[in-house]
């Protein structure tokens, strides 16, 4: 059996790493959908159709679970994948509330996602279900995501971004980030160095890895077979940048 990771592009990596931390046999095919990406750019509509396709694909290759590794497509098209593949074991990412309004001493945290995220009703259930009497700054961040892909983690202009979202939150009161993209996860150091040793960066891809490893089955008894996918291959290479060493992509069949 395998299981699917897909995401809009490299963050699911992030989630990736840590399934197979926990589940090293795991059989895994990832599925970027680079010629959609960014997500963060696209109406809910026009990601809960690209997610279908993306799911079909990954049904396709035999998947007999799929983790949603995209904080934005979780918001906007899970529910509509789930009554679509009844059966089918599916596991979002939301940003991690929960822990961080549990961590947070001024009663203030702010959460960092992609402008559909932000403004989903999804995210706002999550906020009034787990964060009572604490005041959560949801920030959309247009642009990170392109910057992650891109490659240019360090570049001046991505630590400017970071710096134009971050400042606000931490100027009124927030000690606590939570990463509510995920591919902000790979900017985790810019943002903890920006924000300092106060304020606390909770990321949400390790529990979505062990909730992924308790919900599909025979998930840790593969053999560690790992298979690489992308909608628009020319445009995958941050795959391999992501996973720190040379991968072989192939074109999504859809
Ligand atoms: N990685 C995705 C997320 O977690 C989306 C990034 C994008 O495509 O805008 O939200």
């Amino acid at each position: 059996m395998s299981v699917a990771v897909i995401d809009s592009g490299l963050g699911g990596v992030a989630v990736l790493r840590e399934l197979l931390a926990i589940a090293p046999g795991a059989n895994v095919d990832y599925l970027a959908d680079h010629a959609g990406h960014p997500y963060g750019n696209r109406s809910p509509a026009d990601i809960a159709a690209r997610m279908a396709r993306l799911a079909d694909a990954a049904l396709g290759l035999g998947a007999s679970g799929i983790i949603v590794a995209c904080n934005t497509a979780t918001a906007v098209a899970v529910d509509a994948l789930r009554s679509r593949l009844p059966g089918v074991p599916i596991v979002g990412i939301e940003p991690p509330v929960k822990p961080a309004a549990a961590l947070t001493r001024t009663g203030v945290i702010g959460v960092l996602a992609t402008a559909p995220t932000a403004s989903s009703s999804r995210v706002a259930r999550l906020v009034e279900s787990h964060a009572e009497g604490v005041r959560v700054l949801v920030t959309g961040c247009p642009g990170l995501a392109d910057a992650v892909e891109a490659g240019a983690i360090e570049a001046p202009a991505t630590t400017a971004l970071v710096r134009r979202y971050v400042g606000p939150l931490l100027a009124a009161g927030a000690d606590v980030l939570a990463i509510g993209c995920t591919h902000y996860a790979f900017l985790a150091d810019t943002i903890a160095t920006i924000a300092g040793a106060d304020v606390a960066i909770v990321d949400g891809s390790a529990a979505v890895a062990r909730r992924a490893a308790t919900v599909v089955p025979g998930l840790a008894e593969g053999a560690g077979r790992l298979r690489w996918y992308s909608s628009d291959v020319r445009a995958a290479d941050g795959l391999a940048r992501a996973w720190g060493e040379p991968v072989s992509v192939r074109p999504v069949a859809w």
